[in-house]
């Protein structure tokens, strides 16, 4: 199964939430691709891989761009296997691929083709795209390849407004290419506060999504210090990272992350 972990709006959890599930994912014995469709890099930077983004020979533009050595059906010689997920990590150089892929009449497909040439189905149990924080020719093509969308989202008014524009996009794909059909998989309120979400948000994300899709994380220093300790919440060891008192929290994170990743699974067995 595919999914992407998309939203135009940057800075509402799309890393964080790519990481962590593939974490609960792993830990739930499933193997876990990350694919990093963001130009800036973030699930790539943020899982230790800061010399593939900069100075690798080959990036995923090479493969969707066609215009050097690699093709669309050589997206596996990008990837980095890893203790919890394997990734096909970001590159500098994708900042470029915007710019190419919307000139090309099927540049919003080619990451669905290489995806599918990669075989990755057969080799991953999930294939978790992390999208970047536009509605550009990557975040489309997102969409596209994994056919089954998380929105991470404050949960704050804006929200609203957001997926609306969303939604929309979604629309206007499934307008546009015949057979595609995006399925909504989670909605994830994150970083929510210490008093909870309002009942008005709460109630809107509910009714929007139904209650069993709407997954709330909370906003703790804990999720950070997983990713400064470069893992999921489910590899990362307070006591040896200095913060042995996130021992409950990550428990607790473990158990939210835990839950996504078990509806994710009752989605893919269907
Ligand atoms: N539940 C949480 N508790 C505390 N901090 C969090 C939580 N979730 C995310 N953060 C922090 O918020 C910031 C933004 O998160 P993240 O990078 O996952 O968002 P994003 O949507 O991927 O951003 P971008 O749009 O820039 O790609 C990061 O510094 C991250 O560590
Ligand atoms: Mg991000």
């Amino acid at each position: 199964m595919r999914i992407d972990i998309g939203m135009q709006k940057g800075g509402v959890g799309k890393t964080t939430t790519t990481i962590n599930l593939a974490g609960a994912l792993n830990d739930a014995g499933n193997d876990v691709l990350i694919v990093d469709a963001d130009p800036q890099g973030g699930a790539t930077l943020k899982t230790g891989h800061r010399d593939q983004y900069r100075t690798a020979e080959y990036a995923l533009y090479d493969v969707l761009s066609e215009m050097g050595q690699l093709s669309l059906d050589d997206l596996n010689e990008l990837i980095s296997t890893g203790d919890e997920f394997d990734i096909a990590p970001s590159h500098l150089r994708n900042f470029r691929l915007e710019k190419h892929l919307y000139s090309e009449a099927r540049g919003v497909e080619a990451l669905k083709l290489a995806l599918d040439r990669g075989d990755v189905d057969s080799t991953y149990d999930y294939v978790l795209i992390d999208s970047p924080p536009n509605l550009g020719p990557l975040a489309d093509g997102a969409l596209l390849a994994a056919e089954n969308v998380i929105f991470p989202s404050h949960a704050n008014t804006i929200a609203k407004d957001s997926l609306e524009i969303l939604f929309d996009e979604i629309d206007t794909l499934e307008d546009k290419f015949d057979d595609v059909n995006i399925s909504t998989v989670a909605a994830v309120l994150n970083e929510v506060g210490r008093d909870g979400v309002s009942a008005e948000m709460k109630e809107w994300f509910e009714g929007t999504f139904g209650e069993e899709y709407v997954f709330e994380i909370p906003d703790w220093a804990a999720v950070e210090h997983a990713i400064e300790y470069r893992t999921s919440v489910f590899a990362y060891d307070p006591d040896d990272a200095g913060y042995a008192w996130d021992a409950d929290k990550v428990e607790e994170l473990c158990d939210r992350y835990g839950a996504l990743a078990a509806h994710v699974e009752g989605l893919s067995d269907d």
